[in-house]
């Protein structure tokens, strides 16, 4: 009976302790451990005034490039794209799952303008107001090479557009693959030998100077 008068008291000082000392209402109060507010890291965007530009956020240095990214050394031009066919291998070793992704990526990406089968009667290309259908992959690019169509699908060609910021190289080769059996390609037969040859830039060399274009 006699201590009835400590809670009272405790709790009006842990009120008064919670209450704020400055009368800013955008006061944080009073910071235990500062560290853990104010990081030292550098907010990206933010000013900063070390660098003459003041940016906090720095560029990346020239001829960097992103991980798992490989720089492609033809250029979108008609010699760049008769290299790429002459050049050019598929990188990623055949297999008949690779090419069950391919189909995949070609059901979500050019289904609509070269159809199903290839045959370019897709529901886009098949309206009456888009302009020219391409042609059939069994049919005038029956022969069309591995390289040249990985050319055609990174930059676009003629009527149809680049696909090279939705699609990465990877899946773009295993297209590569499913439009060659859209082109009539026996892929069994033809990668039942050894293994293909990888053209694309191996050599530090090669992968830096590819790099500046
Ligand atoms: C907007 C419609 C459209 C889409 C989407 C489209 N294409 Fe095409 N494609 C065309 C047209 C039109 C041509 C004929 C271009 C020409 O020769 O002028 C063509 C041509 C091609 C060629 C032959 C290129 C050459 O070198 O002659 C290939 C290969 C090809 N497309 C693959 C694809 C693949 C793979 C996709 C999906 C990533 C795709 N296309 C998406 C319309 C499209």
């Amino acid at each position: 009976m006699k201590k009835s008068w400590i809670i009272p008291t405790a709790l009006v000082g842990v009120l008064a302790l919670m209450q704020s000392c400055k009368s800013d209402p955008n006061s944080p109060g009073f910071e235990y451990m500062p560290d853990m507010y104010r990081s030292p890291a550098l907010e990206a965007y933010s000013g900063y005034g070390f660098y003459a530009d003041s940016m906090a956020t720095r560029k990346p240095v020239e001829n960097t490039i992103p991980r798992g990214f490989m720089p492609y050394p033809y250029p979108n031009t008609t010699e760049g794209y008769e290299a790429a066919g002459a050049d050019l291998k598929n990188p990623i070793p055949y297999n008949k799952d690779v090419v069950a992704e391919g189909k995949m990526i070609y059901s979500k990406f050019c289904i609509q303008c070269h159809g199903k089968d290839g045959q370019g009667d897709g529901t886009v290309a098949s309206n009456p107001r888009w302009p020219g259908p391409p042609p059939a992959y069994n049919g005038r690019l029956k022969d069309l090479p591995e390289g040249q169509i990985f050319h055609s699908i990174t930059y676009g060609k003629g009527l149809m557009g680049s696909h090279s910021a939705q699609i990465s190289q990877e899946d773009r080769w295993k297209l590569v693959y499913y439009v060659q059996t859209l082109q009539g390609k026996d892929l069994e037969a033809l990668h039942s030998g050894a293994p293909q040859e990888n053209v694309q830039p191996e050599t530090e060399e090669t992968a830096e100077e590819a790099a500046t274009m």
